[in-house]
């Protein structure tokens, strides 16, 4: 049945405090839960149900005296019940056999625990949800040789030992909580420690658990997080409010880490980094998500959901916290705005996709089935640029205003989306957000991604020039018709020789210089910009200020002026993604076959400036230089040929680089590294620039047959200093198709054969390589085989699967239909061991209405195969059958 958002209605009874005991075993824990429960006044009286999953029932008491219970629909039900009482009940799980990875499972003899969204239930029966929240006091106790290390959520307490060479311990959270927010680990663990003193003389604790190998890979997350503790207060004024703030890895986990309180836990991939195995982008990420998860101590944890429909409001604002950080430790401009384009470049290429599929959900969702499906890039990265215009529309200075206000009113509650808007717009009551507060709302409710179309026309007569909007949204599941959102649209306007003009709007007295931000609440409206003594070039949509779909129909020459010369680096990237992705399409809906000159010379010489202006910094080339994913391609095709759009990038793709070849030498010369390796942006920009080029003179090198290039670049991964140079060595060698990459992959093997993110990184390279002629499936298959593949560790799976199967279309859609048959067997499989990770492999054909025959009936079979499967877990189950009706 589905959950539906109307449906909320507040607990029966509250829970104030929990005492949690546990005895640890891998194959039976026993846990032992004390709480002190009492009716919630402002509701009906009614039974207390209890959620429960996978667990084995012992004893209940209530008051201490033996009570009567059942159980219905899994859940505990008592009734008659006094106004308040103790509960005492005694329950055992089995830690080893729990694939899921949700509730209390073991990881390399090592205990963990993941709660959020249901998983708290699979460790005892509770109310289990967020709104429910409690004082929690934790005694663990286990075996004292096998698991050293005992920690939970707050302040240890207690410790000591017990007989028959056990220990325990005992931790007090100080803050109430729901139960997601628990955790605990256990096991043999060290730890890199760092003492801090806060703005007011407060000293904390941080600590960094990890593997005892794995000490030498923690000091970036530890720095990492220092700078987090130090960015929130800066910014936020949002103190470290624990005496003790830790962060555990394990190698087993779903999702990319959580921000259980006081107690972090995260997949090591988000932590564990030396410059001999993680690449600059591995940095970038532990930055990150480190971030993140710290940032949650205040939106998640202090002020958190009143229930699951509210998600995006502590992630979507999570996620826009932790992009503000790392932009705010960029250096400077230039790097904001890379860092602002990767985020842009996420939203568009897997949110603007699914808000275009069958799993289109708003913002604040109306209804689930499986919570676990909905921890999405519309949650997360959509409902990160909501609060983003939130912040355009109030300013820098008067968004901090409306956060502070937004905890000030709010602390240890938990609340909904409209709590949160409502307090930036009251810290800000001129503000366009106060005035236009219910319409702005549309965001959290309305799916799909708004279209703004855009037109331009300049009266000579009047020296004035008029911009006309007409929005719209497409319908999505469920929502037919839409209503006209606000719109936030930074706009400037350039003379035809590339200049910022001033901005004169009609009827306003003071011409500004510089971008403006039009709000647009209608579904039509226009703009009339005076004292032009000539058609202007308009920049629009600046800094990406609102996620919608621009549509205005340039000319190539506007094109080529924004790309050399607009002041906003957000456009200037975006005119060149334009350019390439006009001549892509139309070589790909072209009838003529695919010939070796799909971009024309006036985009050639423009990459050429590009490369060789001496200006840029080597990250923004970067991304100029890379052309739009096949993925982002398709999705502007009413019918998706994939092999079609494969093979017109990879024309594009050899075209640059056997036009640009003397560019790219000189782009990799000019851009080694000299001192010490640092992962800062600026040194990874120009790692990332020196790699697209190997990449390129590995193409050209392989279509002429020079060996040169492979040769330098064979070597270079040899003697690489750090990683990441290794890393594009070897991907350079493997894209380009090149007979170096087999005794390269076989000798990063041998190195790193102890090191298991780099391993991922080793399947992941080969199942996510061009194919050619239908080579990867057949080597996907011989990795699956490989001693070192496990489908039950997630990382694993993702590396060979997900790299085949959801970032690798060219090889995965094969006329023959085998990779969907691939990928339909894998989600069944994985779905009996893991129902989280197998859902998320089942959402790689959401686009498959889009596809031309014959991949679209194939695929919509191998959904269909997924369906027919009697036994599916809820998780897939949701998918497949959104799937099927989208
Ligand atoms: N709250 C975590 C984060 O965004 C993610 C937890 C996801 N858990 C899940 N079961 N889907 O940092
Ligand atoms: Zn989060």
């Amino acid at each position: 049945v589905a959950i539906r958002r109307e449906d909320y209605t507040a607990p029966a009874w509250w829970i104030d405090t929990v005492e949690l005991t546990f005895d640890l075993d891998p194959s039976k824990t026993r846990v032992l839960n004390r709480m002190r429960l009492r009716r919630n006044p402002d509701q009906p009286t009614g039974a207390l149900r209890l959620d429960g999953e996978e667990l084995n029932l012992a004893r209940v008491l209530v008051d201490g005296q033996g009570a009567s219970f059942r159980m219905e629909a899994g859940q505990l039900v008592i009734d008659n019940l006094p106004e308040a009482f103790e509960l005492e009940i005694f329950t055992t799980c089995c830690p080893v056999k729990n694939t899921k990875l949700m509730g209390l499972f073991v990881s390399q003899d090592t205990f963990f625990t993941q709660c959020e969204a249901e998983g708290f239930r699979r460790i005892t029966y509770f109310l289990d949800r967020p709104d429910v929240m409690a004082n929690y006091t934790v005694t663990l106790r286990a075996d004292k040789t096998a698991y050293p290390v005992l920690l939970s959520n707050g302040n240890l307490v207690d410790s000591g030992d017990l007989p028959d060479g056990r220990h325990f311990a005992q931790w007090v959270d100080p803050f109430r909580k729901p139960s997601y927010l628990f955790a605990l680990v256990a096991g043999k663990l060290v730890a890199r420690e760092q003492r801090i003193r806060a703005r007011n003389g407060k000293e904390h604790l941080l600590q960094v658990f990890v593997r005892a190998g794995d000490l030498d890979k923690t000091e970036h997350a530890m720095t990492s997080l220092i700078h987090s503790v130090l960015w929130d207060e800066a910014r936020f004024g949002l103190p470290l409010d624990l005496d003790r703030f830790m962060i555990v890895a394990t190698s087993d986990f779903n999702m990319g880490a959580m921000e259980n309180k006081g107690l972090n836990i995260f997949n090591t991939k988000y932590v564990l980094a030396n410059q001999a195995t993680a690449t600059d982008a591995d940095y970038s990420n532990i930055e990150s998500v480190v971030g993140h998860e710290y940032f949650h101590n205040w939106s998640g944890d202090r002020v958190t959901c009143r229930d699951w429909f509210q998600l995006s409001l502590k992630e979507g604002l999570t996620v826009f916290r932790d992009q503000e950080f790392s932009m705010d430790l960029c250096a400077d401009a230039s790097a904001r705005a890379v860092k602002r384009i990767e985020d842009v470049r996420v939203l568009r290429t897997a949110q603007f996709p699914e808000d275009a599929g069958p799993m289109a959900h708003p913002v604040r969702p109306d209804s689930y089935f499986e919570i676990s499906n909905f921890y999405t890039v519309t949650i997360y990265e959509k409902g990160a640029e909501v609060v983003r215009m939130m912040q355009t529309l109030v300013g820098r200075k008067g968004f901090e205003r409306g956060i502070t206000l937004y905890f000030e009113r709010h602390d240890g509650q938990a609340v909904t989306c409209d709590d949160f808007a409502q307090a930036i717009a009251d810290a800000n009551p001129d503000s366009e957000l106060a005035r236009l507060l219910p319409q702005f709302k549309r965001w959290y409710a309305q799916s799909g991604s708004p279209r703004l179309l855009a037109h331009g026309s300049y009266d000579a007569e009047a020296r004035s020039y008029t911009l006309a909007f007409e929005q719209s949204c497409p319908p999505t599941p469920g929502q037919s018709h839409k209503e006209p959102f606000v719109i936030p649209v930074n706009v400037g306007l350039l003379s035809e020789d590339g200049r910022e003009l001033p901005l004169q709007l009609e009827g306003e007295g003071q011409a500004t210089a510089g971008t403006r931000t039009l709000v647009l609440t209608e579904a039509s409206q226009r703009f009339v910009f005076t004292g032009l003594d000539a058609a202007p070039v308009p920049s629009i949509l600046r800094g990406f200020s609102a996620p919608v779909v621009l549509d205005f129909a340039y000319t190539d020459a506007q094109l080529l002026t924004l790309l050399a010369n607009d002041i906003d680096p957000f456009n200037r990237w975006e005119a060149g993604q334009r350019l390439a992705l006009r001549s892509a399409i139309q070589a790909i809906t072209d009838s003529a076959p695919v010939g070796n000159a799909v971009l024309d010379d006036a985009y050639i010489a423009a990459m050429r400036s590009v490369l060789g202006d001496t200006k840029l910094d080597a990250a923004f080339k970067e991304l100029v230089l890379t052309l739009p994913s096949e993925t982002y391609i398709a999705e502007q095709l009413d019918v998706v040929d994939p092999q079609r759009v494969h093979t017109v990038r990879e024309a594009m793709r050899l075209q640059l680089a056997t036009a640009l070849f003397a560019e790219w030498e000189q782009a990799y010369d000019a851009n080694q590294d000299t001192g010490a390796y640092t992962p800062d942006p600026l040194s990874a920009g120009r790692r990332a620039l020196a790699g697209m080029a190997l990449v390129h003179l590995c193409l050209a090198a392989c279509a002429s047959g020079d060996a040169v290039w492979p040769g330098r670049t064979l070597q270079r991964f040899k003697d690489a200093g750090n990683m990441t140079d290794r890393f594009n060595a070897l991907n350079a060698l493997v894209s380009s198709g090149h007979a170096l990459a087999a005794p390269a992959l076989a000798r990063f093997h041998a190195i790193f054969k102890d090191e298991a993110l780099v391993i991922d990184k080793w399947f992941s390279l080969q199942a996510g390589a061009p194919d050619r002629g239908g080579n990867v499936l057949p080597l996907v298959k011989q990795l699956m085989k490989h001693p070192d593949f496990s489908l039950k560790n997630p990382n694993r799976a993702r590396s060979v699967i997900f790299s085949y199967c959801s970032a690798n279309p060219g090889a995965f859609h094969r006329t023959d239909a085998a990779g969907y048959v691939f990928w339909s067997d894998r989600v069944i499989e994985l779905d009996a061991l893991n129902p989280q990770v197998a859902a998320r492999l089942a959402r790689g054909l959401d686009r498959w209405n889009k596809l031309a025959e014959p991949y679209r009936s194939a695929a919509r079979e191998a959904i269909m195969r997924i369906a027919a499967k009697p036994d599916l877990s809820k998780d897939t189950r949701e998918v497949v059958t959104r799937a099927l009706a989208g």
